[in-house]
């Protein structure tokens, strides 16, 4: 089977990586990959934007199946056009997309179907969204409506960042915006949960906790991602079973209604309150970096899930896990999330030894003549397996010490919840 992945992080590294292992596989290529996927796969440079190009070249190539891993192509539709080509996809289509392509499309869907989140208002007016401002209880969320590559997403502690969240939405900021969407703060800790579904099936697909922010203690700006570990220190069966009942389900019911299905990884963000689970947000793909902290756990196949799933067969695939606990620590430039440096050579990383439980998946790096090059603000995912979070950690802080790669910076603390 020939696999086509589309996208060039950590998260597609560690899909190719996975799909290596099985025998299924015969080869693997990245639209357009990075300098990780070049040792595995065979990386093909194309404009992400131009479907026609993209589906000649995958029609060429014969490949069987195509993973989407970012949300862009995916909020744009690349799934529908590709299979009104008769190519197989794993991913949503575009009105399922909506989940993460509109935060407003998704409130209004728990509001009909009844799914836990934050109370909400949409307001399609900056003057009547800043006299609501002046009622509101503070903490409160301001966001804007469409896909804002992480950013968007405004925590307000008075009126006076309230009233400027509002300001940059309707100015523009992130592009053209008719509506506003203002949140109740909840109080609780986040978990990431996921499931993987064929638009007829799905199944659980694992949990983990991400650490957004920049710097030690869940603190500075928001980032990506700079680290997670696989499962949440929340999972537990009793929470699991609130998730697919009060979330998941109606999700999926709601979707049927519209005359649609979900087919792909489902991310459902989620605020833990008192042990009730509320919806912050969806997102139509894998996370990243939880799906580097996920993938190494499954024990199942992958190519056989994926091969399951574009053909509506999910259900016939036990998808089983190891015991082992995962943790992720991302490598990432200085001055990332604001201004940083690109093509700043990372000498060595050949030479770091790796236990078998230890894996190095690359986001933003390039490769020219064999030298590795950084290419983004998320570098490197130093990921560890193994019973004993602390010891994984520690010596995962070791590799990142012994590469000495001057330009970039990490967090220590990954997991500080779950590590004593
Ligand atoms: P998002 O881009 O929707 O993931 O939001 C970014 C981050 O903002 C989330 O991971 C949460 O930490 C936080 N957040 C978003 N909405 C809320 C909310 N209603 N209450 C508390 N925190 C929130
Ligand atoms: N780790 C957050 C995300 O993938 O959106």
């Amino acid at each position: 089977m020939k696999v086509g992945i589309i996208g060039s992080g950590g998260r597609e590294h560690a899909l190719c990586l996975s799909l290596k292992k099985s025998k299924k596989i015969d080869k693997i290529y990245c639209f357009p990959g990075n300098a990780g996927t070049s040792f595995v796969a065979e990386n093909i440079q194309t404009d992400l934007n131009n479907f026609e190009e993209l589906k000649k070249i995958i029609q060429k190539l014969k490949i069987d199946i195509i993973i989407i891993g970012p949300e862009k192509p995916l909020v744009d539709g690349i799934v529908d056009f590709l299979e009104n080509n008769q190519i197989k996809v794993f991913g949503p289509n575009k009105t399922s997309s909506q989940l993460e392509g509109s935060k407003i499309f998704t409130k209004n869907l728990c509001k009909k179907y009844d799914i836990p989140t934050a109370n909400f208002g949409v307001f399609n007016d900056q003057e009547k969204s800043l006299l609501y401002l002046k009622e509101c209880n503070y903490p409160i969320v301001v966001k804007a409506d469409g896909l804002a590559a992480g950013k968007g997403v405004y925590i307000c502690e008075t009126i006076e960042q309230s009233t400027n969240a509002v300001k940059e939405i309707f100015n523009g900021k992130f592009g053209e915006a008719k509506e506003v969407l203002i949140e109740e703060f909840l109080k609780g800790e986040e978990m990431s949960f996921f499931i993987i579904s064929d638009g007829e099936t799905y199944k659980k697909f694992g949990s983990a906790q991400d650490h957004k922010r920049a710097l030690e203690g869940d603190k500075g700006k928001n980032t990506g991602g700079m680290g997670a570990y696989s499962p949440s220190r929340l999972e537990d069966i009793k929470l699991e079973e609130k998730i697919l009942k009060k979330i998941i389900n109606p999700t999926l019911k709601g979707l049927k209604d519209l005359n649609t299905e979900f087919k792909g990884f489902l991310y459902a963000g989620l605020m833990i309150v008192n042990n009730e689970p509320f919806l912050i947000e969806y997102n139509v793909r894998m996370g990243d970096p939880e799906c580097q902290t996920i993938l190494p756990r499954l024990k199942t196949d992958f190519a056989e899930i994926l091969s399951a799933c574009v053909n509506k067969n999910l259900k016939s695939i036990n998808i089983d896990w190891f015991e082992q606990k995962s943790l992720c620590i991302v490598l990432v430039s200085k001055g990332y999330p604001e201004k940083f440096q690109n093509n700043i050579e990372i000498e060595g990383l050949s030479k770091l030894k790796l236990k078998d439980n230890e894996h190095i998946f690359h986001a933003g790096t390039k490769i020219i003549d064999n030298k590795i090059y950084s290419n983004g603000g998320r570098v490197l995912n130093f990921v560890s397996k193994s019973y004993n979070l602390k010891k994984g950690r520690n010596d995962l802080i070791k590799l990142i010490d012994n590469l000495k790669w001057e330009n970039g910076y990490f967090r220590n603390d990954i997991g500080f919840k779950i590590i004593k």
